[in-house]
């Protein structure tokens, strides 16, 4: 067993907030459904629980309250669906009723073991009664078969024998989670799910739900196998089924139920009942163990590709581990779903994607799995036309503006300034788009894909900026920092569109040398435009203030007040949550970083001086209120040699969720940050900047380590990097031979080349 691939913990307490936190870290998820661990028999009747089962893209539609109707605000949002739950298991030993909250816990863990693919709870429990049991209750999303969700539910009779009754449920009747005091969560309970058929067909259960609003179906079906001779009932209880086991239980025996889901929905499946039954026949005809094997081989593979071994520091590389996993269980693995801000693990942000997706998580599948990232961009490709429809809604007569938050497709971001205004959404997507040919060189894809989404939202940029007096401007848009709204010409903007723009000139460029013109066509992309996107590129008005040295974050910036956030009290932060917007924007305080970031995609736009003097600039007014700012603070740090600092805004982020430090875990994991704390090893510690001139390293070891290493696809080929102290290694792992650069020097990789490490 690799040890470090096995995040437990034990003797864990049982306050509410507490298990709050634990039901996001061990969910069970696999890019297509999730669920969140909640004890299979429930908490006591006082305690919050936010027990959800999720299935990726699916969706109902809600009011978006707007207190004033002003023309193109959003009015109807999409939220992500708790659409059953299958999670329920009671126990009950002769005639008590196990409960973690009565009798003795003598022994209790929790385990994510990613080898295996599953979690465990492991309970020694002493009934009031005394009677004496092990409980081992295992739970896996299938990563082989999307749809199953498995609970096993293991138990010893320690110091008896006796009677044995589970008491399994399936309830339809399930409502989502809401918080009207966090903007970062749904604030209004609402009936989403509406159960249309409860029935028991040959020991299956099955209950067909509908949406209230989008009219979409979902169907689960439950069955189970136990491993003794027992005797089996079901009874229907309006919206739910519960399934009644009796069996009997020797001194020293282990009895096993078995509970198989399968979720289907009427997104992906014409009829979702007959699709979910005929799946559970597949899935029932294996043993569970059969399951387990295919899990552990399908993991073997993918950490093969993704693993980031870092040696001389267990807790971080656990938790690294822990991160790379995460990525894999929420990021959607067809054209309808995508990775939700928290994937699947809890409702915060109501299952949106946001720009997360294309700038912090694509960029490790990108590297580790190139067909993921393929994947990921599909999603945008199918809900084009939406960016097209959204963009005439915003006041555009031609191109794609993509929503800054959806499900599938539509916008649903109910408060504009910090949401539809962030416009930089369709350069981010762009860039995705651009550092997948950069990788993988699929021209092919591009023609039939990525070209239309470049171009499309490339028409944006010039339908939303103008030419002044020989520049050209983006006014009243958001960067990516939400504590400064509707600015003009955001540095981070700008400079992507400038980027955006050349690269939609280059694919034209290079399509019309390949003769895969097809698309130019489809959206009647004249040889003008393409003039007109070079002279807006090279008249891109990038904003600098020669005095500091710096890239102002937007035109009027740097006129603002400065907050001092040293003499902010700690109780304030995340400062969202206790000052008024307006009070924020009149400042110079950043939520995350913005122009850090814009130096960081596109590096080579500035001098380094004046990337070095706005680290430093920034720095000192970023709260690091979201979470996807420390990873690139990690990453310009490292780009500047500050190895420590880097390595500790590094720590940072690598453990948010785990140690709860942004205290909202409990509303699911922070995704964005995880593939962020991805890049900060491979583009921060080992320096990777992938140019039209190829890959670039210039890594470094940071003190606390002995080494580390991960692989990187390029083209048809796998790099493997291997770090230590003293040297770095390059090794050709497959695929043909390539050119890399080290520390600015080229080199032709054919097996191996070893360098000497800078930078210590
Ligand atoms: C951040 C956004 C991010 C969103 C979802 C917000 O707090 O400011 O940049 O997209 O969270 O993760």
């Amino acid at each position: 067993m690799n040890n470090k691939l096995v995040y437990e913990i034990t003797d864990f307490s049982l306050e509410n907030e507490e298990l709050l936190v634990n039901e996001t870290l061990f969910h069970n998820a696999n890019g297509y459904l999730g669920v969140r661990s909640n004890f299979e028999e429930g908490y006591p009747e006082q305690f919050q629980s936010i027990r959800g089962s999720y299935i990726n893209g699916f969706y109902d539609l809600a009011e978006m309250k707007q207190a004033e109707k002003l023309y193109g605000f959003v009015e109807e949002k999409q939220t992500m669906v708790n659409v059953a739950d299958t999670q329920g298991i009671k126990l009950r030993i002769d005639q008590e009723l196990f409960s973690m909250f009565e009798g003795e816990v003598l022994k209790s863990s929790r385990t994510l073991d990613m080898e295996k693919g599953v979690t465990k709870r492991t309970i020694l429990w002493r009934s009031p009664k005394g009677h004496e049991v092990e409980i081992i209750v295992t739970r896996m999303a299938s990563f082989v078969l999307l749809p199953l969700f498995t609970i096993q539910y293991d138990v010893t009779a320690m110091n008896f024998s006796g009677d044995l009754q589970f008491l399994s449920s399936h309830i339809g009747n399930v409502q989502n989670y809401f918080n009207p005091d966090d903007p970062r969560v749904a604030g209004e309970s609402f009936r989403h799910i509406h159960v249309e058929k409860v029935e028991e067909r040959d020991g299956v259960s099955l209950i067909r739900s509908r949406t209230s609003a989008s009219g979409l179906q979902v169907a689960t079906a439950v069955q189970h196998h136990l491993s003794k001779e027992g005797e089996i009932k079901h009874h229907i209880y309006g919206d739910s089924i519960e399934w009644d086991l009796k069996t009997s239980i020797e001194l020293n025996e282990t009895v096993s139920l078995s509970k198989y889901t399968i979720f289907a929905d009427s997104i992906r499946e014409e009829n979702p009942s007959a699709h979910a039954l005929q799946l559970m026949e597949e899935a029932t005809a294996e043993p569970i163990e059969t399951w387990y094997q295919k899990q552990e081989q399908f993991l073997a593979n993918y950490w093969d590709h993704a693993s980031v071994e870092i040696d001389g520091d267990e807790e971080l590389s656990k938790a690294m581990y822990y991160n790379l996993y995460q990525l894999l269980q929420s990021a959607g693995k067809d054209r309808f779903s995508n990775v939700a801000a928290k994937g699947l693990s809890g409702e915060g942000y109501e299952g949106h994607y946001f720009w997360d997706t294309e700038m912090y998580i694509q960029p490790f599948f990108l590297l580790t799995q190139p067909e993921m990232a393929k994947s990921l961009i599909q999603y945008r490709y199918n809900i084009l036309d939406s960016a097209r429809e959204h963009a005439r809604i915003m006041g555009h007569t031609k191109g794609a503006l993509y929503p800054w938050r959806t499900i599938s497709g539509k916008e649903c971001s109910g408060y504009y300034p910090s949401g539809s205004a962030q416009y930089h959404i369709n350069g981010d997507i762009a860039y995705s788009v651009i550092n997948y040919y950069l990788v993988t060189k699929d021209l092919d894809f591009i023609a039939k894909y990525g070209a239309e989404m470049i171009f499309e939202t490339a028409r944006l940029w010039l339908d939303a900026g103008h030419f002044y007096q020989g520049q050209f401007m983006i006014h009243d848009v958001t960067g990516p920092d939400e504590y400064t709204c509707v600015v003009n010409n955001n540095y981070y903007t700008n400079a992507l569109a400038q980027y955006h723009l050349q690269w939609a000139v280059k694919f034209y460029q290079l399509l019309q040398a390949n003769g895969q013109t097809a698309v130019l066509e489809k959206i009647q992309l004249l040889p003008k435009e393409i003039e007109e996107f070079s002279k807006a590129a090279e008249q891109m008005y990038l904003p600098y203030d020669a005095d500091l040295d710096i890239n102002p974050q937007d035109d009027s910036f740097l006129s603002k007040r400065v907050w001092d956030l040293e003499k902010t009290p700690k109780d304030q932060f995340p400062l969202l949550l206790h000052y008024h917007p307006l009070y924020l924007y009149r400042h110079q305080v950043c939520k995350q970083a913005d122009t850090v970031l814009a130096h960081f995609i596109v590096e080579d736009a500035q001098s380094l001086r004046t990337i070095e003097n706005s680290f430093h600039y920034y720095e000192k007014i970023t709260t690091h209120d979201s979470s996807l700012s420390t990873c690139i603070f990690s990453i310009m740090a490292a780009k500047l040699k500050e190895y420590e600092k880097a390595y500790d805004y590094f720590g940072e982020s690598a453990k948010l969720d785990l140690f709860n430090t942004h205290k909202n875990t409990k509303d699911g994991i922070h995704t964005a940050n995880m593939g962020g704390n991805y890049m900060a090893i491979v583009y921060g510690f080992a320096g990777l900047r992938i140019k039209e001139s190829g890959y670039h390293f210039s890594p470094f070891l940071p003190d606390k380590w002995t080494g580390y290493q991960f692989k990187v696809h390029y083209e048809d080929s796998v790099i493997k990097v291997k770090v230590n102290s003293g040297s770095c290694q390059f090794t050709l792992v497959s695929g043909r031979e390539k050119t890399i650069h080290v520390y600015g020097q080229a080199y032709q990789l054919e097996e191996q080349l070893s360098l000497s490490l800078e930078g210590k």
